[in-house]
Protein backbone atom coordinates (compact mmCIF):
# COMPACT_ATOMS: atom_id res chain seq x y z
CA UNK A 1 0.00 0.00 0.00
CA UNK A 2 1.34 3.32 -1.06
CA UNK A 3 0.67 6.28 1.56
CA UNK A 4 0.39 9.56 0.43
CA UNK A 5 0.43 13.03 2.70
CA UNK A 6 -0.60 15.68 1.54
CA UNK A 7 1.52 18.14 3.71
CA UNK A 8 5.21 17.30 2.72
CA UNK A 9 6.71 19.69 5.45
CA UNK A 10 5.05 20.96 8.49
CA UNK A 11 6.35 23.82 10.95
CA UNK A 12 4.62 24.56 13.87
CA UNK A 13 6.33 27.49 16.65
CA UNK A 14 9.27 26.35 15.65
CA UNK A 15 11.70 28.10 17.59
CA UNK A 16 16.03 28.14 16.90
CA UNK A 17 18.41 30.11 18.60
CA UNK A 18 22.61 30.47 18.12
CA UNK A 19 23.32 30.84 21.40
CA UNK A 20 21.71 34.52 22.58
CA UNK A 21 20.59 35.03 18.67
CA UNK A 22 17.13 34.28 18.24
CA UNK A 23 17.10 33.28 14.85
CA UNK A 24 13.73 31.57 14.05
CA UNK A 25 10.96 33.11 15.76
CA UNK A 26 7.52 31.39 16.16
CA UNK A 27 7.84 29.98 12.62
CA UNK A 28 4.67 28.26 11.62
CA UNK A 29 5.02 26.93 7.82
CA UNK A 30 3.28 24.08 5.68
CA UNK A 31 4.72 22.64 2.31
CA UNK A 32 2.19 20.25 0.07
CA UNK A 33 3.20 17.60 -1.61
CA UNK A 34 4.13 19.10 -5.48
CA UNK A 35 4.57 22.61 -4.23
CA UNK A 36 6.88 24.77 -4.94
CA UNK A 37 7.88 27.36 -2.45
CA UNK A 38 10.15 30.27 -3.12
CA UNK A 39 12.12 31.97 0.28
CA UNK A 40 12.88 35.53 -0.24
CA UNK A 41 13.87 37.89 2.53
CA UNK A 42 17.18 40.54 3.22
CA UNK A 43 20.22 38.64 4.39
CA UNK A 44 20.53 37.07 7.85
CA UNK A 45 16.91 36.89 8.34
CA UNK A 46 17.03 32.98 8.69
CA UNK A 47 15.92 31.52 4.92
CA UNK A 48 19.12 29.30 5.25
CA UNK A 49 18.24 27.97 9.03
CA UNK A 50 14.76 27.79 7.98
CA UNK A 51 15.41 25.54 4.87
CA UNK A 52 18.53 23.53 6.92
CA UNK A 53 15.90 22.72 9.60
CA UNK A 54 14.21 20.88 7.24
CA UNK A 55 16.89 17.71 6.72
CA UNK A 56 18.39 18.71 10.04
CA UNK A 57 21.52 20.15 9.47
CA UNK A 58 20.43 22.35 11.86
CA UNK A 59 18.24 21.52 14.90
CA UNK A 60 15.88 23.60 16.37
CA UNK A 61 14.99 24.02 19.61
CA UNK A 62 10.95 24.22 20.11
CA UNK A 63 8.20 23.47 18.23
CA UNK A 64 7.39 20.80 15.76
CA UNK A 65 8.66 19.70 12.63
CA UNK A 66 7.50 17.16 10.24
CA UNK A 67 9.01 15.66 6.84
CA UNK A 68 6.84 13.48 4.38
CA UNK A 69 5.09 12.42 7.87
CA UNK A 70 7.65 11.68 10.08
CA UNK A 71 8.36 14.13 12.98
CA UNK A 72 11.99 15.76 12.71
CA UNK A 73 14.36 14.43 15.78
CA UNK A 74 17.92 13.07 16.40
CA UNK A 75 16.35 9.16 15.63
CA UNK A 76 14.25 10.25 12.27
CA UNK A 77 17.02 12.31 11.31
CA UNK A 78 18.63 9.65 8.37
CA UNK A 79 15.36 8.75 7.33
CA UNK A 80 14.00 11.68 6.44
CA UNK A 81 17.53 13.03 5.30
CA UNK A 82 16.64 9.94 2.47
CA UNK A 83 13.71 11.76 1.17
CA UNK A 84 15.46 15.38 0.96
CA UNK A 85 18.14 16.54 -1.26
CA UNK A 86 20.00 19.74 -1.43
CA UNK A 87 21.87 22.17 -3.22
CA UNK A 88 23.53 24.77 -2.28
CA UNK A 89 24.86 28.02 -3.49
CA UNK A 90 28.68 26.70 -3.64
CA UNK A 91 28.21 23.29 -5.48
CA UNK A 92 30.75 21.28 -3.34
CA UNK A 93 31.32 18.38 -6.01
CA UNK A 94 34.47 16.51 -5.11
CA UNK A 95 37.55 17.79 -7.33
CA UNK A 96 39.28 14.47 -7.49
CA UNK A 97 36.69 12.53 -8.91
CA UNK A 98 34.65 13.00 -12.28
CA UNK A 99 31.42 14.23 -12.91
CA UNK A 100 29.87 10.38 -12.88
CA UNK A 101 31.74 9.06 -9.48
CA UNK A 102 30.65 12.21 -7.94
CA UNK A 103 26.88 11.18 -8.71
CA UNK A 104 27.44 7.78 -7.95
CA UNK A 105 29.11 7.86 -4.94
CA UNK A 106 26.64 8.48 -2.35
CA UNK A 107 23.47 6.18 -4.09
CA UNK A 108 26.51 3.09 -3.54
CA UNK A 109 27.49 3.98 0.05
CA UNK A 110 24.05 5.24 1.91
CA UNK A 111 21.61 3.76 -0.70
CA UNK A 112 23.47 0.28 -1.34
CA UNK A 113 23.02 0.06 -5.44
CA UNK A 114 25.18 -1.54 -7.26
CA UNK A 115 27.68 0.22 -9.11
CA UNK A 116 26.20 -0.64 -12.49
CA UNK A 117 22.33 0.46 -11.17
CA UNK A 118 24.32 3.70 -9.84
CA UNK A 119 25.42 4.27 -13.00
CA UNK A 120 22.44 3.87 -14.99
CA UNK A 121 20.61 6.10 -12.56
CA UNK A 122 23.49 8.62 -12.65
CA UNK A 123 23.49 8.91 -16.78
CA UNK A 124 19.81 9.31 -16.58
CA UNK A 125 19.83 12.38 -14.27
CA UNK A 126 22.90 13.54 -16.19
CA UNK A 127 20.80 13.51 -18.81
CA UNK A 128 17.60 15.10 -17.30
CA UNK A 129 20.15 18.57 -16.31
CA UNK A 130 21.83 18.29 -20.38
CA UNK A 131 24.95 17.50 -19.33
CA UNK A 132 25.57 13.65 -19.55
CA UNK A 133 28.19 14.35 -22.03
CA UNK A 134 30.80 15.15 -19.80
CA UNK A 135 30.05 12.50 -17.33
CA UNK A 136 33.48 11.27 -17.56
CA UNK A 137 35.28 14.94 -16.57
CA UNK A 138 36.41 16.69 -14.00
CA UNK A 139 34.31 19.30 -11.66
CA UNK A 140 37.37 21.98 -12.41
CA UNK A 141 37.01 21.41 -16.29
CA UNK A 142 33.31 22.98 -16.17
CA UNK A 143 31.32 25.91 -16.26
CA UNK A 144 30.42 27.09 -12.92
CA UNK A 145 26.67 26.53 -14.23
CA UNK A 146 27.33 22.78 -15.86
CA UNK A 147 28.82 22.33 -11.86
CA UNK A 148 25.80 23.50 -10.46
CA UNK A 149 23.86 21.27 -12.96
CA UNK A 150 25.84 18.71 -11.86
CA UNK A 151 24.78 18.89 -8.67
CA UNK A 152 21.49 19.34 -9.16
CA UNK A 153 21.97 15.80 -10.90
CA UNK A 154 23.87 14.17 -8.00
CA UNK A 155 21.41 15.06 -4.99
CA UNK A 156 18.28 13.62 -7.62
CA UNK A 157 20.22 10.56 -8.17
CA UNK A 158 19.31 9.61 -4.11
CA UNK A 159 15.85 10.13 -5.56
CA UNK A 160 14.25 12.65 -3.40
CA UNK A 161 11.23 13.57 -2.61
CA UNK A 162 11.55 16.75 -1.79
CA UNK A 163 14.27 19.31 -3.22
CA UNK A 164 15.63 22.27 -1.17
CA UNK A 165 17.61 25.00 -2.73
CA UNK A 166 19.46 27.76 -0.86
CA UNK A 167 20.89 29.98 -3.18
CA UNK A 168 21.63 27.66 -5.95
CA UNK A 169 22.45 30.88 -8.52
CA UNK A 170 24.13 33.77 -6.41
CA UNK A 171 27.44 32.73 -7.01
CA UNK A 172 27.39 32.29 -10.37
CA UNK A 173 28.67 34.53 -13.16
CA UNK A 174 25.35 36.35 -14.55
CA UNK A 175 25.62 34.41 -18.06
CA UNK A 176 25.54 31.44 -16.39
CA UNK A 177 22.31 31.93 -13.68
CA UNK A 178 19.22 30.93 -16.60
CA UNK A 179 20.49 27.65 -17.58
CA UNK A 180 20.23 26.81 -13.95
CA UNK A 181 16.84 28.27 -13.58
CA UNK A 182 15.88 26.37 -16.51
CA UNK A 183 17.15 22.93 -15.09
CA UNK A 184 14.92 24.03 -11.97
CA UNK A 185 12.09 24.70 -14.08
CA UNK A 186 11.98 21.61 -15.50
CA UNK A 187 12.40 19.78 -12.64
CA UNK A 188 9.35 21.72 -11.15
CA UNK A 189 7.35 20.50 -13.64
CA UNK A 190 8.20 17.06 -12.99
CA UNK A 191 6.15 17.61 -9.79
CA UNK A 192 8.56 17.29 -7.61
CA UNK A 193 8.11 19.43 -4.39
CA UNK A 194 10.64 21.83 -3.94
CA UNK A 195 11.91 25.01 -1.88
CA UNK A 196 14.07 27.43 -3.16
CA UNK A 197 16.01 30.13 -1.38
CA UNK A 198 16.78 32.64 -3.90
CA UNK A 199 15.93 36.39 -4.90
CA UNK A 200 15.28 35.19 -8.99
CA UNK A 201 12.15 37.14 -9.16
CA UNK A 202 11.37 36.00 -12.41
CA UNK A 203 11.92 32.62 -11.80
CA UNK A 204 9.76 32.99 -8.96
CA UNK A 205 6.83 34.25 -10.82
CA UNK A 206 6.99 31.48 -13.31
CA UNK A 207 7.52 28.42 -10.75
CA UNK A 208 6.17 29.16 -7.63
CA UNK A 209 3.31 28.55 -5.77
CA UNK A 210 4.03 30.89 -3.51
CA UNK A 211 6.25 32.56 -2.35
CA UNK A 212 7.23 33.51 1.39
CA UNK A 213 9.02 36.54 2.72
CA UNK A 214 10.90 36.33 5.80
CA UNK A 215 12.72 39.29 7.84
CA UNK A 216 14.58 38.72 11.50
CA UNK A 217 13.86 35.19 11.96
CA UNK A 218 10.01 35.23 10.73
CA UNK A 219 7.51 34.89 8.24
CA UNK A 220 6.38 38.68 7.58
CA UNK A 221 4.19 37.28 4.74
CA UNK A 222 3.45 34.63 2.00
CA UNK A 223 1.34 34.26 -0.64
CA UNK A 224 1.22 33.88 -4.58
CA UNK A 225 3.74 35.75 -6.32
CA UNK A 226 1.45 37.94 -7.67
CA UNK A 227 0.28 39.06 -4.49
CA UNK A 228 3.59 39.03 -2.66
CA UNK A 229 5.37 41.16 -5.11
CA UNK A 230 2.80 43.19 -6.63
CA UNK A 231 1.17 44.38 -3.42
CA UNK A 232 3.20 44.11 -0.61
CA UNK A 233 1.09 44.41 2.83
CA UNK A 234 3.68 45.38 4.84
CA UNK A 235 6.85 48.16 5.04
CA UNK A 236 9.00 45.58 5.32
CA UNK A 237 8.45 43.63 2.19
CA UNK A 238 8.14 46.90 0.09
CA UNK A 239 11.37 48.16 1.16
CA UNK A 240 12.79 44.87 0.05
CA UNK A 241 11.61 44.56 -3.19
CA UNK A 242 12.48 47.99 -4.02
CA UNK A 243 16.08 46.85 -2.83
CA UNK A 244 16.19 43.61 -4.96
CA UNK A 245 14.83 45.27 -8.04
CA UNK A 246 17.21 47.73 -7.85
CA UNK A 247 20.08 45.65 -8.10
CA UNK A 248 18.91 43.41 -11.05
N1 LIG B 1 26.20 28.57 12.79
C1 LIG B 1 25.83 29.80 13.21
N2 LIG B 1 26.21 30.27 14.41
C2 LIG B 1 25.83 31.49 14.85
N3 LIG B 1 25.06 32.33 14.14
C3 LIG B 1 24.64 31.91 12.92
C4 LIG B 1 25.01 30.64 12.39
N4 LIG B 1 24.44 30.51 11.16
C5 LIG B 1 23.77 31.65 10.93
N5 LIG B 1 23.87 32.49 11.99
C6 LIG B 1 23.22 33.80 12.12
O1 LIG B 1 21.82 33.55 12.12
C7 LIG B 1 21.13 34.56 11.38
C8 LIG B 1 20.36 33.90 10.25
O2 LIG B 1 21.29 33.37 9.33
P1 LIG B 1 20.88 32.65 7.99
O3 LIG B 1 19.84 31.62 8.27
O4 LIG B 1 22.12 32.19 7.33
O5 LIG B 1 20.19 33.86 7.18
P2 LIG B 1 19.99 34.05 5.62
O6 LIG B 1 20.15 32.74 4.95
O7 LIG B 1 18.62 34.63 5.51
O8 LIG B 1 21.03 35.05 5.18
C9 LIG B 1 22.21 35.54 10.94
O9 LIG B 1 22.25 36.59 11.88
C10 LIG B 1 23.48 34.74 10.97
O10 LIG B 1 24.59 35.55 11.19
MG1 LIG C 1 21.42 32.11 3.44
Amino acid sequence: MTTTFSRAIQFRDVNKWYGPLHVLKNVSFDVAEGEKVVVCGPSGSGKSTLIRCINRLEKHQEGKIHVEGQELSDETASSVRREVGMVFQSFNLFPHLTILENCILAPMSTRGLSREKAVETAMSYLERVRIAEQAQKYPAKLSGGQQQRVAIARALCMEPRIMLFDEPTSALDPEMIQEVLDTMTELAQTGMTMICVTHEMGFARQVADRVVFMDHGEIVEQGRPDEVFGSPKTQRLADFLGRVMASH
